[in-house]
């Protein structure tokens, strides 16, 4: 086979970088599949060295091309799934995102109201610099060190024991005495500016963007030798399960982490009020460049223990703790060309295509330009922005980052305007598959109205449905599919679980003849599928790419039906009453735009009764979407696009083709030794010893859903005095209603 090497790389532009990244990532896979699951080499050694070494430095000229998947991030090694998977014992969570002062206060002020503190009471909090790292879980069992396991998707990490023991700042066994015999240490794993220069002004096979993924690549090395050679560090700063408490608060927990042995960050500091926090946080700013390792932001975290504990957590994020982010760092380049994209949802985004520009370290040649209206210069509510400035191809632009986030095109410099500049004419049709692109009113998104038929549409809902937090079938990540796609070999989710009848074993095409695979990387995948026919409900849910429906509402669902035909039956028979709902916000929404004209107060409720009453809606129909949208998390935008989803004949279909194919499970119960758990509570009058936030927030830890009215689905009623008419309510349909004495004493559980 040819290696397709480039020997001019800095005379690539964007569009032949990103073919010759395709190509070489084909021969590399093929390379590494060939050698390591056929013992077939077909490449020389130095041959696929310089292959792989021609990749890594169109990668670092190319960032953007750089996939986390890349063969130069690979080790040798199967395709996928390189690391075993380790479930966390607690999950590792990330965090919420400030970007301004206000921000800040009003996180604080929440946390008050939330743990009803007098303006006199102390909150002390930590603050300690956002290291830019990757986070890593470490396992203590009587001191000495088990197991270390990456992130992940929080619930799932990959198991880097072998390389976390060649880090210097992580001890193998722990110092100390009264040292928990259990003891998860969490914190993260980074690389010095200065180590990270020198590491790729050396040859270690690739020159890395910023530390950071110099720090990854480094730490997800399948030959611990080489993540040895790598300078990597680790500062403590969170731990996981433990089996005693070694602390009450905050601060005194991560000075116990020192005398265990761990370094941490010298800058955490304790805050008694806002004003502090903020001060801390100006100073960190301005020491940022001279610290010698990268920081995004400082991290605030509620001190007192006992606060944590009470505050617990959201679905990803704790309440207790706060990122605030430095600003986002800017840079002017020139906009060479918009392009669409088409995602899975059929929303057309407009894509910046720039001259490539360094911003904050990383060299930038794509910005998201988010909508039609943002590129005409207007917000979502059709208010100028950027002082109604458009933008126009050829254009000066500014663009930043925050963090993590996609480079955005902030501002545009007219002044550098060329005269023969026209506006930007945004497509009606779709791309990529000629179909009419429509806005439905109060939209900002221009979709393709293909649905499956739009190739654009059907590949990113494949990629959607294989993708982690969805079916997360091992070896088939979202290149596999595009290929898979391309060949014909799967159009929609279904054929996934036909591919082994297809191309399997004793067919005349077989997936282990295709290039890039062999013997066992195809029964690998066939196996990876199997096992994935048996599905838990929220997965699969989520896994559909129904328009709203994400992970957080895949599991409300599934909380509340368990069931897959009992969830699909009551949409069904909600149907009549989401197109009468859809109707009453089109008849309240041209009521509001008459009364515009007439110069009048709109009619609101008038208007949507009436289109109500009109459609004659069968009261089992009401009932039925009722039930769906008094789901905690499920309101009518979400219940509506399901009901669309379920109602289209083509989308139906490959649902029921889908659904053959799997075993559904229902949700395992959370918490399901609470004597609340899986029961609906209602919270009435006024609570005297928690705030209603604080119950809530303690009634979904215990494994309830919390409900703003009652209804025969309510197991619960907790009514504190001044109970109106829902304690009458509940008294009528036999609900338990108990006081807030008794309540106390299932939340102390
Ligand atoms: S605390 C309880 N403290 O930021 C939440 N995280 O954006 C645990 N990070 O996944 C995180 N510096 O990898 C915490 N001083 C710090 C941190 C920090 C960096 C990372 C961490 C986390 C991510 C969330």
């Amino acid at each position: 086979m040819a290696v397709p090497l480039v020997n001019d790389v800095a005379a690539l532009d964007e569009v032949s970088a990103a073919e010759a990244v395709g190509q070489l990532t084909t021969v590399l896979s093929a390379a590494d599949a060939a050698y390591h699951n056929d013992d077939a080499p077909f490449l020389s050694d130095a041959d696929y060295d310089r292959a792989k070494r021609c990749l890594a430095e169109i990668e670092a000229a190319f960032p953007t091309l750089a996939t986390g998947d890349s063969p130069t991030l690979r080790v040798g090694a199967a395709p996928d799934g390189r690391f075993s998977k380790i479930e966390h014992s607690q999950r590792m969570l990330s965090l919420e995102n400030a970007f301004t002062e206000e921000e800040v206060a009003d996180f604080v002020q929440r946390i008050r109201a939330f743990l009803n503190l007098k303006p006199q009471d102390p909150l002390p909090f930590t603050a300690e610099p956002k290291i830019d790292g990757l986070s890593l879980s470490l396992r203590y069992e009587h001191g000495v060190l088990v197991q270390a396991a990456t992130r992940g998707d929080g619930s799932i990490g990959e198991n880097v024991t072998a390389n976390a023991r060649t880090i210097a700042d992580i001890p193998q066994k722990l110092q100390g005495s009264a040292v928990p015999d259990i003891l998860e240490v969490r914190g993260e794993v980074y690389m010095a500016q200065e180590d990270f220069e020198r590491l790729n002004a050396s040859d270690a096979g690739r020159t890395f963007a910023n530390p950071r993924n110099a720090a990854a690549g480094s730490l997800r090395q399948l030959d611990p030798t080489i993540t040895a050679a790598r300078p990597l560090r680790f500062f403590a700063y969170a731990w996981g399960e433990v089996s005693a408490p070694f602390a009450t608060t905050q601060m005194a927990a991560v000075a116990r982490l020192a005398g265990f042995g761990f370094a941490i960050n010298p800058l955490m500091t304790l805050c008694e009020s806002v004003d502090e926090m903020i001060g801390l946080w100006r100073r960190v700013e301005q020491m940022r460049a001279n610290l010698g390792y990268d920081i995004d932001g400082v991290v605030y975290k509620v001190d007192d223990l006992a606060y944590q504990a009470r505050l617990g957590l959201r679905a990803t994020t704790p309440r207790w703790a706060l990122a605030h982010k430095f600003p986002a760092e800017r840079a002017w380049t020139r906009l060479e060309a918009i392009d669409i994209q088409v995602g899975r949802t059929g929303a057309l985004s407009p894509v910046a295509r720039l001259h490539p520009v360094t911003v904050g370290g990383v060299v930038v040649s794509n910005a998201t330009l988010h909508n039609e209206d943002y590129i005409a210069g207007l917000d979502s509510h059709g208010r100028e922005i950027r002082d109604g400035k458009d933008i126009r191809v050829g254009d000066w632009v500014e663009i930043y980052r925050a963090g993590d986030v996609i480079p955005k095109v902030a501002d545009v410099d007219l002044s550098r305007r060329a005269p023969e500049a026209v506006p930007y004419m945004f497509p009606t049709t779709c791309p990529e598959c000629g179909s009419a692109a429509a806005r439905e009113e109060d939209d900002s998104i221009r979709r393709c109205t293909g649905g499956l038929v739009c190739p654009a549409q059907a590949i990113e809902k494949l990629r959607h449905f294989v993708s982690r937090a969805a079916f997360d079938i091992e070896g088939l990540g979202a290149r596999v599919v595009d290929e898979l796609y391309q060949d014909g070999w799967i159009a929609e989710p279904a054929d996934i679980f036909t591919l082994k009848d297809r191309y399997g074993p004793g067919q005349l095409t077989q997936l282990r003849n295709r290039e890039g695979w062999g013997d066992k990387s195809a029964s690998a995948l066939f196996g990876a599928i199997d096992d994935k026919r048996r599905i838990p409900l929220a997965k699969l849910l989520f896994a559909l790419g129904i328009r709203h429906l994400g992970e957080v509402a895949g599991r409300d669902l599934a909380r509340n039906f368990r069931d897959w035909p009992v969830l699909v039956a009551l949409i069904d028979r909600a149907r009549p009453a989401a197109i009468a709902y859809r109707a009453a916000e089109d008849a309240e929404r041209a009521e509001r735009t008459l009364a515009v004209q007439e110069a009048r107060k709109p009619r609101p409720k008038a208007a949507r009764d009436a289109a109500l009453a009109m459609l004659d809606t069968p009261a089992e129909a009401t009932a039925a979407w009722q039930e769906l949208v008094s789901i905690n998390g499920i309101g009518p935008v979400l219940a509506l696009s399901v009901s669309d989803a379920f109602a289209n004949d083509l989308e139906r279909a490959a649902i029921e083709r889908l659904i053959a194919h799997l075993d559904i499970l229902p949700p395992e119960d959370t918490a399901s030794d609470s004597a609340i758990s899986g029961k609906t509570i209602v919270f009435t009058g006024t609570l005297e010893r928690m705030t209603r936030a604080e119950a809530k927030a303690r009634a979904e830890a215990l494994g309830a859903h919390v409900a703003g009215s009652v209804s025969a689905k309510t197991d619960l009623l907790v009514a504190g005095p001044g109970a109106g008419s829902k304690a009458t309510r509940a008294a009528a349909l036999g609900i338990q209603v108990i006081d807030e004495d008794e309540w106390l004493k299932i939340a102390a559980q």
